[in-house]
């Protein structure tokens, strides 16, 4: 599902400011696969989740997800096939405080051109699977820490994305609220979906339910 071989990113390349985040990246994840990304601050991990959620592609190397040879596609078409593949949660949750919790989860079908009756029907459905119906029309900022923690998943589910990507999604959370995040993760893996899970908390390291722990350094892979 994920293939980077060689993979480079220099950022500002040629200028003063040049760094050079990622080097010689290789990393192979399967479908249904579930992968941990490790390393100090500045190692270079939300890089490389930025190029597996084709955000960018790489400066160098090759990079294949969900199928598709990232170096190939223009930037038009990185953008179509990000909002066809991958379901993105981030530490901060991301979500728009002046919009609806089911306005906030429909968003992503917005440019993929659902129709507005089947995407308030897709945001409802998940809304209920997380139990979050009662708050459908709340505004985002007027909901719990767990609950915007929901909803942000439900976001990056709406699109039924195979690849799901969470950038130190337990920062803000308490153990709690981290343990019923992993138990989400683990429950979507079992449903067919590949995840990568950029952390260095224990709650998140230590989960029965992650296939390996990849270790980042420098921006190179050490282990895993
Ligand atoms: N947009 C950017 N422009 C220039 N340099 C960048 C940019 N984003 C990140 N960098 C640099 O690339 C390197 C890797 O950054 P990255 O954000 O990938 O690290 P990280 O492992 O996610 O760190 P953290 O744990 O603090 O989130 C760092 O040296 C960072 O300063
Ligand atoms: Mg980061």
């Amino acid at each position: 599902m994920i293939e980077l071989s060689r993979v480079n990113k220099i950022y500002n390349q040629g200028k003063a400011n040049e760094v050079h985040a990622l080097r010689d990246i290789d990393l192979a994840v399967e479908q249904g696969e579930m992968v941990c990304l490790q390393g100090a601050s500045g190692s270079g991990k939300s890089t490389l989740l930025s190029i597996i959620g084709c955000v960018f592609g790489p400066t160098s190397g090759r990079a294949v997800i969900g199928g598709k040879p990232l170096s190939r596609l223009p930037d038009r078409f990185l953008t179509i096939h990000r909002r066809n593949t991958i379901g993105f949660i981030f530490q901060q949750f991301n979500l728009i405080a002046a919009l609806s919790v089911l306005d906030n989860v429909c968003l992503p079908l917005l440019p993929l051109g659902v129709a507005p009756g089947e995407r308030k029907k897709k945001g409802e459905e998940l809304l209920e699977r997380f139990g979050l119906s009662h708050r459908i029309g709340f505004r985002a900022d007027q909901i719990s820490g767990g609950e915007m923690q929901r909803v942000a998943i439900a976001r990056a589910l709406v699109n039924d994305p195979p690849i799901i990507l969470a950038d130190e999604p337990t920062a803000h959370l308490d153990t709690r609220l981290s343990r019923e995040f992993m138990e989400i993760m683990a429950e979507l893996k079992k449903g067919g979906k590949t995840i990568v899970i950029a952390s260095h908390d224990e709650l998140v390291t230590a989960c029965g339910a992650i296939d390996r722990i990849i270790a980042v350094r420098d921006g190179r892979i050490t282990e895993g």
